[in-house]
C-alpha cells in the first residue's frame, strides 16, 4: 500500500461532508475526543460521553464484549450514530508476542516486522481493536533513553525501512481489510533526542538534524500510506510537539501531503498548560487546534472547551470541520459504518493459530545477534549432560516477552530455561536466578503490574541467592548465564543513567567465570548494555533482546546450532552510559577519530563503541569482495549502481547482511563520515556466492543543508564502503558532477 492507495475517494469525501452537515457542534467535538475506557480515570464514564455526543475513539480497554456494548451505545443511542474506533497499544504482538521492535530491527530483514505486525493486527482485530499506536519510529541515539526499545535504533535509513514494513504489516493492502488495523506513526517528532536520555525532557534539534535523521522514518510512513500520526510529548526547540504548527501542519500536511488524522499523546493537550505553553485548558485546546491536532487523547480538554471556543468566535466551525473530516473518512474507508461490531467467537480461534507461534519463533531467531564466539564455543553440542542455567531473567516470562504488553496481557513466554530444557530432554538442567534485580525508583506502571510489587531482597537473601547460583554453576559441566534487564527497565519512564548490567549480575558473572567452566552469556535486554568485562572474558555472548513468546525456544535453537544467528546491531553499544549519545554517523571533525594523537576523545576511556552499528557474527564466515560501480562519475540526479560479491567461506549455511555506506567528501555542510544507504540480508550455503546490487540515486545522495537552508544534491566526491558492519573496509570512490 502507498499513499495514493489510501487516498480518500471523492465518494467518501462527499459522504463525510454530508454527515458533517448533519452533525451538531457537540457531536463534532465528540469525534475529536479519544476517551478512556479504563476505570483508573476520573470524569464521567465512557458510556455517558458516548451517549451524549459519541466519541471519535476509545483507548485503554481490552475487552471484546465491552467493545460491542459500547459500540451499540454509540450506534443506537448517540445522536448521529457514528461508530467508535477502538484503539490500544499493540506494539509487538497482541497475544502472540514478537521480539521488541529494537530486536526486529536487528534482523535487518523487513519481512520480520511486516509479518509480525500483520499477525499482531489479525489477533488484535479479532479482539475488536481497530487501531494501534504503532509503529513507534523515533530514532534513538542515546541508549539511556528507555524508549529506545520501541524503535528501530539509531539509523534513519534502517529506521525508515522498518517503519514502512510495520505500516504495511499493520495496515495490509486495504484499509477495509478486517484482518488489518490502522497504524499510527509516533511520536512526532524528535522524542528520541531527549536531553540526557531522560524521558520527556526537552529536545533541541536543528532543522538539518530533524530532516536528515529524525524525520525520514515519518516521511517514509506517510509515503507508505500510514493512516494516523501521534504527536510527541516533549518540547521541540521549546515548542511542545503537540502544539507545534510547523510540525503538524507545515511539514506533515502541507509538505508531505498527509491526509489522515493526528492524535495527541496521552494527556498532551492538557499538558500544554503544565509545559508552560498554554494559559489554561481552553488556551491549550485553542493552540492544539490551531496547530492542526485532530484528536485529543484522554485529556478531555477538547470536550471541555471546544464548543465554547467556537461559540464565542475564537475558533471557526470550519476549523473544527477540517479536523473532524479525516476522522470520519478513515472510519468510512475502513468500513466501520458497515461493520462496527466484532464477532465475539473469533479471538479464541485466531490466537490459537499455530502459524503465529511459528512466525514468532522465526522472528526471534532472526533478531538475535552473536556478539562473541571465541574458539567457536557455539554452537553447543546436544550431548551435554549437566547444564546450569543461571540468572535473574533466565526464567522470567516478563523479561522474555519484554517491554510493553497490551493491557491485561498475561505473560506466556517460553523462557530461556524452558527452551533449553526442551532442547535437551535427556540432560540435567539446573537453575538458579542469583540475586534479584530491581529499579532504584519504581515504575509508575507498577500499579498495573502486580508482579513488580515483590518486596526487595534483604542483603542476606541476596547473598544466599548469590551463593546458590555459584554452587549450582559449580556442580554443572556447562553454564549458560542469562542476564540483562527486566521488561520494565526499558520503555516509557524507564531511562537509566548507566548502561551496566543492573544489580549484582556482573559480580555473579565474574564469580561463575572464575569456576573455569565453559560459560555462555545470553543477554535479555531492551537497550544496548556496556558489557565491557564480559566482552573480554566471556567466550560466547548472544544478544537475544526481549525476544517474545517463543524467545526461549529461539535462544535454544541458536545455542545448540539448529539455527545460525544472522542479526546485526541496529544501534551501537557504548562502553559506558556516560558516552551517550553515541552513533556511527558522526561528522569527521578537524581531528578525525583514530588519528594517532586523538585515538579517543576522552583521556580516560575509549570513545569507540564496544560493538559497532551493524555488527554481528555467525557460525560461518563470509567474504565480501569485488566491489564494482557502474560508473566512476555520474551527473547530479543520476543513479549509480554498486555491486559486491558475498561468499560463504565457512562450513555451514548462514546469513550475512551486506551493508552499503557512503560519505560525501565535501559540500555546503560537513557530512557524516558514514551513512547507511543500502542493505540486504542473504542466506548462503557453504561455498556459495551471491552478487548484491544497490542503487544510489538522488534520494540517497541528497541531504538537508543548513548552509543552503534546503535539500541539496551536490557535485562532490564520495566514498563508498560495502561490508558486514559500519567499520567495513572494502572501499571505492565515485564522483557526482554537474
Ligand atoms: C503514552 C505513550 O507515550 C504512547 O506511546 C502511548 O501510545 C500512549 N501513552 C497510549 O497508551
Amino acid at each position: 500500500m502507498n499513499k495514493s492507495e489510501t487516498a480518500v475517494s471523492p465518494e467518501i469525501t462527499a459522504r463525510a461532508n454530508t454527515l458533517l452537515e448533519q452533525m451538531s457542534l457537540a457531536e463534532k467535538v465528540g469525534q475529536l475526543a479519544q476517551i478512556s475506557g479504563a476505570d483508573f480515570m476520573p470524569g464521567p464514564p465512557a458510556e455517558e460521553i458516548i451517549r451524549q455526543t459519541g466519541a471519535g475513539s476509545l483507548l485503554w480497554l481490552n475487552d471484546t464484549k465491552q467493545f460491542n456494548e459500547l459500540q451499540k451505545i454509540a450506534i443506537e443511542e448517540s445522536p448521529s450514530g457514528i461508530p467508535i474506533l477502538f484503539a490500544l497499544d499493540v506494539i509487538h504482538g497482541y497475544r502472540t508476542i514478537f521480539p521488541v521492535p529494537l530486536a526486529m530491527a536487528a534482523s535487518w530483514d523487513t519481512a520480520v516486522p511486516e509479518q509480525a505486525q500483520a499477525i499482531a493486527a489479525k489477533e488484535a482485530r479479532a479482539a475488536g481493536i481497530h487501531w494501534t499506536f504503532g509503529p513507534m519510529i523515533d530514532i534513538a541515539r542515546d541508549a539511556r533513553w528507555g524508549r529506545i526499545v520501541e524503535g528501530a535504533g539509531e539509523d534513519p535509513y534502517l529506521g525508515s525501512a522498518m517503519a514502512v514494513a510495520q505500516v504495511r504489516g499493520f495496515q495490509g493492502d486495504d484499509l477495509a481489510d478486517p484482518e488489518h488495523m490502522l497504524a499510527c506513526a509516533k511520536h512526532f517528532a524528535g522524542y528520541g533526542a531527549a536531553d540526557g536520555g531522560r524521558d520527556y525532557d526537552p529536545v533541541f534539534l536543528s532543522e538539518a538534524q530533524l530532516r536528515n535523521v529524525y524525520l525520514p522514518p515519518f516521511q517514509a510512513a506517510v509515503d507508505a500510506g500510514v493512516a494516523t500520526f501521534m504527536s510527541a510529548y516533549m518540547d521541540l526547540n521549546n515548542v511542545p510537539a503537540s502544539g507545534n504548527r510547523w510540525l503538524l501542519r507545515d511539514v506533515l500536511r502541507e509538505e508531505w501531503g498527509f491526509d489522515g488524522f493526528i492524535v495527541s499523546d496521552a494527556f498532551a493537550v492538557g499538558n500544554l498548560v503544565i509545559q508552560g505553553h498554554a494559559k489554561d485548558v481552553r488556551d491549550a485546546s485553542y493552540r492544539a487546534i490551531k496547530a492542526g491536532l485532530n484528536m485529543d487523547m484522554a485529556s478531555s480538554s477538547y470536550l471541555q472547551t471546544l464548543a465554547d471556543l467556537v461559540e464565542d468566535g475564537s475558533l471557526a466551525v470550519e476549523e473544527i470541520d477540517e479536523l473532524v473530516r479525516p476522522i470520519l473518512t478513515l472510519k468510512m474507508q475502513m468500513g466501520l459504518f458497515e461493520n462496527p461490531y466484532v464477532d465475539e467467537t473469533l479471538l479464541e480461534k485466531v490466537i490459537a493459530l499455530p502459524e503465529h507461534r511459528a512466525a514468532a519463533r522465526l522472528a526471534a531467531q532472526r533478531s538475535m545477534v552473536l556478539l562473541r564466539n571465541e574458539d567457536n564455543l557455539l554452537p553447543l553440542a546436544k550431548d551435554w549432560q549437566n547444564v546450569a542455567v543461571i540468572g535473574p531473567v533466565a526464567d522470567s516470562m516478563e523479561a522474555t516477552e519484554g517491554s510493553w504488553m497490551v493491557f491485561g496481557h498475561q505473560p506466556a513466554a517460553v523462557t530461556v530455561l524452558q527452551g533449553i530444557r526442551a532442547k535437551l530432554p535427556e540432560a540435567t538442567v539446573t537453575y538458579a536466578p542469583g540475586p534479584a534485580i530491581r529499579r532504584d525508583f519504581p515504575s509508575p506502571f507498577e500499579d498495573f503490574m502486580p508482579e513488580l510489587k515483590k518486596p526487595p531482597q534483604t542483603p542476606e537473601e541476596s547473598d544466599a541467592a548469590f551463593e546458590t547460583a555459584v554452587t549450582t554453576a559449580q556442580a554443572a559441566d556447562l553454564v549458560i548465564m542469562v542476564l540483562g534487564e527486566e521488561a520494565h527497565m526499558a520503555g516509557e519512564f524507564a531511562s537509566r543513567g548507566s548502561l551496566d548490567l543492573p544489580g549484582r549480575q556482573e559480580e555473579l558473572l565474574k564469580a561463575v567465570c572464575a569456576l573455569g567452566k565453559p560459560v555462555v552469556l545470553v543477554l535479555l535486554n531492551g537497550r544496548p548494555l556496556s558489557i565491557n568485562w564480559a566482552s573480554e572474558n566471556v567466550p560466547a555472548i548472544l544478544e537475544a533482546w526481549e525476544p517474545g513468546t517463543e524467545g526461549g525456544n529461539a535462544v535454544a535453537d541458536i545455542l545448540f546450532g539448529d539455527v545460525n544467528p544472522g542479526g546485526k546491531l541496529p544501534v551501537c553499544f557504548p562502553r559506558n552510559g556516560n558516552h551517550a549519545p553515541l552513533y556511527y554517523a558522526r561528522t569527521l571533525t578537524h581531528q578525525p577519530e583514530g588519528s594517532p594523537m586523538y585515538r579517543s576523545r576522552y583521556w580516560d576511556s575509549l570513545t569507540t563503541p564496544l560493538y559497532p552499528f551493524g555488527f554481528g557474527l555467525s557460525y560461518t564466515t563470509f567474504e565480501i569482495s569485488n566491489l564494482q560501480l557502474s560508473a566512476a562519475k555520474v551527473k547530479v540526479g543520476e543513479t549509480i549502481e554498486v555491486t559486491a560479491v558475498v561468499t560463504n567461506t565457512g562450513q555451514v549455511a548462514g546469513d550475512e547482511v551486506v551493508q552499503l555506506y557512503t560519505h560525501q567528501k565535501w559540500g555546503s555542510d560537513s557530512r557524516p563520515m558514514r551513512e547507511l544507504k543500502g542493505f540486504e540480508r542473504v542466506t548462503l550455503q557453504p561455498g556459495e556466492s551471491k552478487t548484491v546490487t544497490f542503487q544510489l540515486g538522488p534520494d540517497e545522495l541528497r541531504y538537508w543543508s543548513t548552509n543552503a537552508n534546503g535539500w541539496v544534491q551536490e557535485a562532490a566526491a564520495f566514498d563508498i564502503w560495502v561490508g558486514a558492519d559500519s567499520l567495513a573496509t572494502l572501499h571505492a570512490d565515485f564522483e557526482v558532477v554537474d
